[in-house]
C-alpha cells in the first residue's frame, strides 16, 4: 500500500487482521490491568493514532481501545483509565477528535476514563502527553503503529523502563527495508545504535532478516524480557511485521491466544521471521514443521523436559505451548524422539533424540 496522503483511506486486509489481534489482546489487557492497578490507574498510548476510522469501516485502533476501556468489566472496577492519542497530520487528528466525540459522547463515558487527542509528532509529545493525565505512575501499553521505520527508539526505551508496561510496534515490510537507503540518522533513530549499518555489507536476501533480528535485540536491550515477533503476509505478498515487547509471560500467552484464534484473520498468512526456512502458513491450516524442527534442534543440544520445550515455544517462537505435546508425540511415533524419563505429569517427562544405530 502506498502511504495515503488524505485524511481517510481504505482499510486493507492487513490492517483488518492487525485490528482483530489488537482487539483480542485489549480484551484481556484492560480488565486484567485495571484490576491489578486500581490504585494508580492504567494508560493506553496510541502514538500513531490515525483519523479514527477508514472509508470502509469505522473500526480503528483508538476506537477499539475506547470500546474496550468502556466495557462494564473495566469500568465497574473504578480504575483511572487514560487514553493518550497522538497524530501528526492535522486533518487526521481533528477527524479523530470529532469522530470519538460523536461515537463516544462525554455523556456516556465513565467518570474514570480520560481520552485526549494530541496533534504533533509522537516522539516530541508522548512524554508530556502521558504526564498531563498522570499516566507515568502506572503501566502504559504503547501501540506504535507507523508506516515504516518511523518509531523512535527513545519511545520504546522509555516505555520499557516503566513498570509492567508493553509496546506493540508495527512496521510495514516495504517501508521498513527502504529506510536503509535513506540518511543514516533514520537507522540510528529506530535501532538506538549504529549496528544496523552492517546491513550494507549483506546480500539482498539477508538484509531483511538481519534488520528484523536486530530490532528484536533492540527491544530486548531496551528492557523487555520477552519479544514476540511475527510477519503477516497478504495475498499480494505484502508484509507487515509486529513486535510485541513485554516483561510478562502471561501477556505473551494472551497475545498468542489472540494470534491463533482464527475468525477474522483468515486469508492472512503468518510467518516467524526467525524461521530459517521462511515457511508461511494460514492460521486456519497451520504448518508445524518449523516447530518440529525447533524441538529436534533443542534435543540435539541436550535432553529436555516437556515443560522446557513448552516454555521455549511460548517465548521464542510463533507457536503456543499447547502445540508442543502433539508435535512431540508425533516425533516419538516417527522414531525421531524418545521419552527417557517419566514424571508425575506429562510436563515433567524428559525427551531425547533417538539414538541412531547405523
Ligand atoms: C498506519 S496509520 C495508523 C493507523 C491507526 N493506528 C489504526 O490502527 O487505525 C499511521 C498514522 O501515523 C501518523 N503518523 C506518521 N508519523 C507520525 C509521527 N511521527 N507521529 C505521530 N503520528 C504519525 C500518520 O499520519 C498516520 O495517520
Amino acid at each position: 500500500m502506498a502511504v495515503p496522503t488524505g485524511v481517510l483511506w481504505e482499510r486493507d486486509p492487513h490492517t483488518a487482521a492487525k485490528h482483530t489481534l489488537l482487539r483480542r489482546y485489549l480484551d484481556a489487557w484492560f480488565p486484567i490491568m485495571a484490576s491489578t492497578f486500581r490504585d494508580v490507574g492504567i494508560t493506553f498510548l496510541d502514538g500513531f493514532a490515525g483519523p479514527g476510522k477508514y472509508t470502509n469501516t469505522s473500526e480503528s485502533s483508538p476506537a477499539i481501545a475506547m470500546e474496550r476501556a468502556m466495557r462494564g468489566e473495566v469500568t465497574s472496577l473504578g480504575t483511572r483509565t487514560r487514553l493518550v492519542l497522538i497524530e501528526e497530520h492535522r486533518g487526521r487528528s481533528e477527524h479523530l477528535q470529532s469522530h470519538l466525540d460523536a461515537r463516544f459522547p462525554q455523556s456516556v463515558r465513565p467518570p474514570g476514563l480520560v481520552a485526549r487527542v494530541h496533534h504533533g509528532e509522537c516522539v516530541d509529545l508522548y512524554e508530556q502527553a502521558i504526564a498531563s493525565v498522570g499516566g507515568w505512575v502506572g503501566p502504559v501499553f504503547a501501540n506504535l503503529d507507523g508506516w515504516g521505520a518511523d518509531v523512535d527508539y527513545r519511545i520504546v526505551e522509555r516505555i520499557a523502563q516503566q513498570r509492567s508496561s508493553e509496546v506493540l510496534v508495527t512496521f510495514q515490510g516495504q517501508h521498513f527495508v527502504r529506510f536503509v537507503n535513506l540518511e543514516h540518522q533514520t537507522g540510528e533513530r529506530v535501532f538506538g545504535n549504529s549496528d544496523w549499518r552492517g546491513v550494507g555489507d549483506l546480500p539482498t536476501e539477508e538484509k531483511r532478516p538481519f534488520l528484523l533480528d536486530l530490532y528484536r535485540l533492540a527491544l530486548r536491550a531496551a528492557g523487555f524480557d520477552h519479544v514476540l515477533t511475527f510477519e503477516m503476509l497478504d495475498e499480494g505478498g505484502r508484509s507487515l511485521y509486529q513486535f510485541f515487547g513485554t516483561n510478562s509471560e502471561t501477556a505473551v500467552e494472551k497475545f498468542k491466544d489472540g494470534l491463533w484464534e482464527v475468525d477474522g484473520v483468515s486469508g492472512q498468512r503468518f510467518r516467524d521471521p526467525r524461521d530459517p526456512n521462511q515457511l508461511a502458513f494460514d492460521i486456519l491450516e497451520p504448518d508445524f514443521a518449523p516447530l518440529e524442527n525447533t524441538i529436534l534442534e533443542l534435543l540435539d543440544e541436550r535432553e529436555q523436559s516437556m515443560e522446557e520445550l513448552r516454555q521455549h515455544a511460548l517465548l521464542e517462537t510463533i507457536y503456543k505451548q499447547a502445540h508442543v505435546k502433539p508435535r512431540v508425540d508425533a516425533l516419538v511415533a516417527e522414531g525421531k524422539v524418545e521419552q527417557v524419563r517419566t514424571g508425575r505429569s506429562y510436563r515433567e517427562r524428559v525427551f531425547a533424540r533417538t539414538q541412531q544405530l547405523f
